[in-house]
């Protein structure tokens, strides 16, 4: 099975964003990730509902959203009226997750989890029989164009043990400073899904980039 590449819009040029998506159209990246930031969970504000809620006009990508905010759960009915296949909510901002997984589902949404850095695998143990994806960050949440964590590598590890153990169907996601030699090590550890954001856009040729990641 192909890697599923999802570049991050983060990275792409707003000025030109028709022109990005486009790219990302013609291109085999089967997702588009999307950075919702609200400046008090991560220390930065990104792009919100007038942004997302146009894409699903001009794009037929799977669209996956990753809110790096305060209570999530209150956005459940906005990202699903976006077109959100995935909706990605941080196990640190959420202290009744089981119940925001189940609004998600409920609103046809499929429902993944993002553990930061610092947060172990382990935690996962109760939750992980109802999500579709658990999301790692590579990088601590809120920039683009961050350094990788290497003990990330471990992390999808040990997550791919406890899939394995719990007999989960869950996809394994990894976010931040992802190019061809960190992807290489993460899939080889058994990565699905990679998120990509300044190592596409900043390319001078996004597409074959995206399809180098996608063969990985
Ligand atoms: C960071 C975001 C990422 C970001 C990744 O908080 O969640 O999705 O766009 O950017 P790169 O690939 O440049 O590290
Ligand atoms: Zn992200």
């Amino acid at each position: 099975m192909s890697t599923i590449v999802a570049p991050s819009l983060l990275a792409a040029d707003f000025l030109h964003l028709k022109r990005d998506i486009e790219m990302l159209n013609k291109s085999e990246a089967e997702w588009i990730h999307l950075d919702i930031m609200d400046g008090l969970f991560v220390p930065n504000i990104s792009f919100g509902f007038p942004v997302i809620n146009q894409l699903k006009e001009v794009t037929d990508k799977i669209l996956d959203v990753h809110l790096m905010i305060v209570s999530p759960e209150k956005f459940t009915d906005e990202i699903a009226a976006a077109g959100a296949t995935y909706m990605n909510v941080h196990y640190e901002a959420c202290p009744h997750l089981h119940r925001v997984v189940q609004e998600i589902r409920k609103k046809g949404m499929k429902p993944a989890v993002t553990l930061n850095p610092h947060t172990p695998i382990s935690l996962l143990e109760e939750i992980l029989p109802e999500l579709e994806m658990v999301l790692l960050m590579s990088v601590n949440p809120g920039f683009g164009g961050q350094q990788f964590i290497e003990a990330t590598v471990r992390k999808v590890a040990q997550l791919r043990e406890m899939i394995t153990r719990r007999n989960s169907h869950a996809l394994i996601q990894v976010d931040g400073g992802v190019n061809l030699e960190t992807g290489r090590r993460l899939v080889d550890a058994g990565a699905d899904v990679l998120v990509a954001g300044s190592f596409v856009f900043s390319s001078e040729n996004p597409e074959e980039t995206i399809r180098q990641l996608r063969a990985l």
